[in-house]
């Protein structure tokens, strides 16, 4: 099956889709996206993605570029068109396409859409949670509006080659203050000697993850301790777990973070218990 791409109205070969040479989320990084798990063909907490970018979107004063309900049709038929079981759906909104100017283009631009579609390997993905994943911290350098969900990644595309060129799989921002604030692409967690889950609160400094979100309900529901406050990368080298959330990863466990093993190097009990559990807390749509 070739895949299929959505481009501004129109369902096209994913090989030959593209955007205006003017779209300003190619020259200004000015629009805002969201990657939506698929599971069993369907959508996984569609509702809180579609939350959040309203939320990015109004924030940067860019038009939903069409109602909530028809957007949702839009990646349901693109999650079919491309035939995804288990994979994710990517949504990508910008302000549109007008002659090179930093200031907003003329009111009734039409923003960009497009949406995309891919399988994920769910058994090398399982292998992975199995092993575990190394993670090295670097330096914050992000703008302070990481809560904004915005195609600007270039910080977190460093972040995550310098961590892939370390062989470990995330890199965890650590700000002036010495706190972890999230993964270049994931939000970050430990569970402390005593059991308490710890992840920074999602007030400043992180995006407010929709996994992150799932997993707090679901730890709640468990009965187990959360604590939302900021910790060091010290506190984490002597964790008895880390783990870390995305919508790509669901709950990967963590093992070594900056070369210092993770308790005895394996995946702990509650890391693999909220991954295992995790879809019975997420909503399927
Ligand atoms: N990333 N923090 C950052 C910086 C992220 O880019 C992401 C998601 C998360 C986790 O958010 P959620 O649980 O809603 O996926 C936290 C997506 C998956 C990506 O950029 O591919």
């Amino acid at each position: 099956m070739s895949r299929i791409a959505y481009v501004n109205g129109r369902y096209v070969p994913h090989r030959t889709a593209s955007v205006h040479v003017e779209d300003r989320g190619y020259q200004f990084s000015d629009g805002v996206y969201e990657v939506c798990e698929v599971r069993g063909g369907h959508l996984v907490d569609a509702r809180r993605h579609l939350d959040r970018l309203e939320r990015s979107l109004s924030e940067l004063r860019i038009a939903l570029p069409m109602g909530r309900a028809a957007l949702a049709a839009v990646l349901r038929e693109v999650v079919a068109r491309n035939g995804v079981k288990d994979g994710i759906v990517y949504l990508q909104v910008t302000r549109g396409v007008a002659r090179r100017d930093h200031a907003f283009p003329a009111p009734g631009t039409a923003p960009s859409l497009v949406v995309t579609a891919r399988r994920a390997d769910m058994a090398a993905q399982e292998r992975l949670a199995e092993q575990g994943v190394r993670v090295i911290c670097v330096p914050e350098n992000r703008w302070p509006r990481v809560d904004i969900k915005t195609v600007g990644l270039l910080p977190n595309v460093l972040a995550k080659q310098q961590a892939k060129e370390a062989g470990a799989r995330e890199a965890w921002f650590v700000d002036a203050s010495g706190h972890v604030t999230e993964g270049s692409s994931t939000n970050a967690w430990i569970v402390t000697g005593d059991g308490r889950i710890v992840t920074r609160p999602a007030e400043n400094g992180i995006l407010k993850g929709i996994t992150r979100a799932v997993v707090l309900d679901a730890a709640k529901a468990l009965g187990l301790v959360i604590v939302e406050r900021a910790f060091t990368p010290q506190e984490a080298y002597g964790a008895r777990e880390a783990f870390i959330t995305a919508a790509s990863t669901l709950v990967m466990p963590v093992v070594e973070i900056d070369g210092h093993t993770i308790a005895d190097g394996r995946p702990g009990p509650v890391a693999r218990d909220l991954r295992h559990r995790f879809h019975t807390f997420a909503e399927v749509s």
